[in-house]
């Protein structure tokens, strides 16, 4: 049976938290933009739903904002601000360590980790400490050690509480927690985002005890079979710039749509609960990590951690995607290095 609460892994294996976390992108980096009632309703329908003792996973970064600046931070310091309850009733984990100019580029040297994680701070306000930081993507820079010990350095002076790793592979997170244990590694998971480097991590991560955060698991919300067409999604929405949303592979990723919902509506459960339970069920440590402005679907999000998939089931699931392969890559190619989608 799957439970409402995970433990977390490394460090922070003391602190229960919710089956299904909540992303904060879509908040603040978005066409149309979110007034604060519902993205604080949006953020609070999760925590409240989860019982006594059990925190909500929040993400967000340094960088979550149209301009690449701390407007998604500057939203949690007003919610925090306005309910300081939930402080503690949340578990808050933000990336950074990146340079921010007209090309953003991984910078994981102490100097610019120390600027990054100061710079949260001071956009998320005294009320809220960063109980997770990771450096958003790897610096190929610096030999991951190197990148532990400045990470170290940081969270002995106090600065945040916890480590994660964004976008990394199976061999970066095992030589890492060598160092120091990591809590999370935040990797893309969904039905269409499950190839050898996701299952070499969750494998990894499976051993070594460390949390996995899913993120993007409804496929930016295409697997949902909510957007329907390509006109459905606003212009400049970065999601149109995706090698999946492309119009020449449009048709074909629709059809993978199509089945999942299938299989969705026989259980009686929506497909983005589908894509949540799937992608749970892949590990004892997965954390499904999807992004919702809207209060309800963080409800049915959540809901989708508690769904337990048979064995026939998931094997229905597993069968279908290998008979339909997804068409495009992730972003624009398989190199995500430095491109920050999220
Ligand atoms: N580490 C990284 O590099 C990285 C990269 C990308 C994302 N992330 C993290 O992962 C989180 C989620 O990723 P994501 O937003 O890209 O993708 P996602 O969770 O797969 O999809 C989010 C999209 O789906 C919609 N949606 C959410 N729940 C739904 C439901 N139940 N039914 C129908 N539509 C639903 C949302 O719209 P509404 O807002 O309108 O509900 C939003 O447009 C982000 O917030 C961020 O924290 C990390």
């Amino acid at each position: 049976m799957i439970s409402w609460q995970v433990r977390l892994g490394g460090t922070a294996s003391e602190t229960l938290v919710g089956r299904v976390a909540h992303g904060l992108l879509g908040l603040t980096r978005t066409m149309k933009s979110i007034g604060d009632e519902q993205a604080f309703e949006a953020i609070k329908a999760g925590v409240d739903a989860l019982p006594p003792g059990t925190k909500m996973f929040l993400n967000s970064a340094e960088f979550y904002d149209n301009n690449f600046g701390t407007g998604n931070l500057e939203l949690l310091r007003r919610f925090y601000d306005k309910y300081p309850e939930y402080a503690d009733k949340t578990f808050l984990s933000v990336k950074g360590g990146i340079q921010l100019g007209t090309s953003p580029t991984p910078d994981c040297s102490l100097e610019n980790l120390r600027r990054s994680i100061d710079n949260i701070q001071v956009a998320l306000g005294p009320i809220k400490k960063v109980d997770l930081f990771e450096p958003a993507r790897i610096d190929r820079n610096y030999p991951i050690e190197v990148i532990m010990n400045n990470l170290v350095t940081l969270l002995n002076e106090g600065k945040f509480s916890h480590i994660g790793l964004s976008e990394c592979s199976a061999n970066t997170l095992r030589e890492a927690h060598s160092v120091y244990p990591i809590v999370a590694a935040e990797i893309e998971v969904s039905p269409w985002c499950y190839d050898d480097n996701q299952k070499a991590v969750i494998a990894t991560a499976t051993e070594l005890n460390i949390s996995v955060l899913a993120y993007s698991p409804l496929g930016h919300g295409f697997l949902t079979g909510q957007i329907k067409s390509l006109s459905d999604i606003p212009e400049g929405d970065r999601r149109a710039r995706l090698d999946k949303f492309k119009e020449q592979n449009w048709k074909n990723n629709m059809a993978i749509v199509e089945g999942l919902q299938a299989i969705a509506g026989k259980k009686g459960i929506t497909t983005a609960q589908l894509c949540i339970a799937w992608v749970a069920s892949l590990g004892p440590t997965m954390i499904p990590l999807p992004g919702s402005s809207k209060a309800t679907r963080t409800l049915e999000n959540l809901k989708g951690g508690s769904v337990e998939l048979t064995g026939e089931e998931l094997a229905r699931v597993d069968q279908f995607l290998l008979s339909n392969p997804v068409a495009g890559e992730r972003y624009f190619g398989k190199e995500v290095d430095v491109y920050l989608w999220g």
